[in-house]
This record gives structure tokens, C-alpha cells and sequence, in this order.
């Protein structure tokens, strides 16, 4: 399986899907590409040094949106991926990539999903509301990507408790190292290796 693994910032679930391969906890995959929207993001730096073809598409550097997602797509098709991995990938997925890569797409989201997701749920303001609401229980979601926002079919979930005091930034690490890290190569080699599939009541599930 060839996938591409699309990336905003500091590409540290990147890193955990390349120590996977490197380390055969994923495998029949082949990383075959890294793009970023992004210029100064370190995960190109992660890409570069595991010696995987890397690019930027900017939307600053086109005049209009259509043509930065055109020129996406492209990106995008010219790795002829079967997966794509959005991994803290920070822009609006093109609707003509959803059809074409339809069930072929899938994100990490850092909350447990149908709480603390949608329009402005990302990063570490995911965080911060999960401290503003005082639950005691999050995690992460790695889901299939539809039309919405954080809507699509859910593959694979981890809860991570909440602790007296944590701040946005210590609960992010929390989440990333007790669930995305774990989650998002667990859901790779499962798709890699035919352990996903529906049941009865139309849900999803990978099996390990
Ligand atoms: C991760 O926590 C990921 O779950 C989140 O961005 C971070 C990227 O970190 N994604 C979202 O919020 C998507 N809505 P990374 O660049 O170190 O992997």
C-alpha cells in the first residue's frame, strides 16, 4: 500500500507512523510521500531526513482558493497513494479530493469524537476546552474523512484521563503519547493488512 501523509506542524505523529514502519509494526506500506500547507513546518524536516519526497503546497502562494486546491490534488495524485494520512493536517480537504479518495482518507483528531470536534476544534484549543468543561476523560479518533468536519466514519478511539492542573499543552502531550501515537499506526497497518471492516449495524471497526 502506498500512502501519503499530509502535515501542518511539527509532524510528531509523522514520526510515530515512520518509527512504525522503520520498526515493522506497520507494514505492506510504503510512506511514499509528505506534503505540507506549510513551509517552516518541522515535519518536512521529519520527511527529509527519513529520505521520503517531501513538498509544500502554500495557499499564499496562489492568487485564488481554487487554484491552491487544484494544485493540491495534484500534489496529491501525482504519489498515486491508496491511503491518504492527515496527521495535524490543518486545511479544509478539497471536496472533489473527498470523492475522488472516497474511504481512502483518514485523520487523527485529538479528542474523542463526537466531543470537542468540528469548525475550530484543532490543535491545542481542543485542549483548552476539554479544561474549560472539566471532563475528566478524553483521547483521541482516527476516522474515516468525509464532507464535514470531524463527521466521518469513526475507525478507532483511546481514551486518556484528565488530571488536576494539567495545562492545554501538558494534556496535548498526554493525548499524543497515550493515544495518537499508538492509534494512528495501529489504523494503518490495520488498513495495510485488510482488518478493517463494517458490521452489522453499519459501524466500522479494525480488528488487531
Ligand atoms: C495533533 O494533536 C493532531 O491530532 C491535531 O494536530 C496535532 C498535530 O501534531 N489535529 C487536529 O487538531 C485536527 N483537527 P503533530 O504535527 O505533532 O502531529
Amino acid at each position: 500500500m502506498r500512502a501519503v501523509v499530509m502535515v501542518s506542524g511539527g509532524g510528531t505523529n509523522l514520526q510515530a507512523i515512520l518509527d512504525a514502519v522503520r520498526d515493522g509494526k506497520i507494514t505492506n506500506t510504503e510512506i511514499c510521500g509528505v506534503i505540507s500547507n506549510r513551509t517552516d513546518a518541522y515535519a518536512l524536516e521529519r520527511a527529509k531526513k527519513a529520505g521520503i519526497p517531501a513538498v509544500c503546497v502554500s495557499r499564499k502562494a496562489y492568487a485564488t482558493r481554487a487554484e491552491f486546491e487544484t494544485a493540491l490534488l495534484a500534489a496529491v495524485d501525482s504519489l498515486k497513494p491508496d491511503l491518504i494520512v492527515l496527521a495535524g493536517f490543518l486545511v479544509i480537504i478539497p471536496a472533489e479530493m473527498i470523492r475522488r479518495y472516497e474511504r481512502r482518507i483518514i485523520n487523527i483528531h485529538p479528542s474523542l469524537i463526537p466531543s470537542f470536534c468540528g469548525d475550530g476544534f484543532y490543535g491545542l484549543h481542543v485542549h483548552e476546552q476539554v479544561l474549560a468543561r472539566g471532563v475528566k476523560v478524553t483521547g483521541a479518533t482516527v476516522h474515516y474523512v468525509d464532507e464535514g468536519t470531524d463527521t466521518g466514519p469513526i475507525l478507532l478511539q483511546k481514551a486518556v484521563a484528565v488530571e488536576p492542573n494539567d495545562t492545554p499543552e501538558v494534556l496535548q502531550r498526554r493525548v499524543m503519547e497515550q493515544a495518537e501515537w499508538i492509534i494512528l499506526p495501529q489504523v494503518i497497518d490495520a488498513i495495510a493488512n485488510g482488518r478493517v471492516s463494517k458490521d452489522s449495524n453499519g459501524n466500522w471497526f479494525v480488528t488487531m
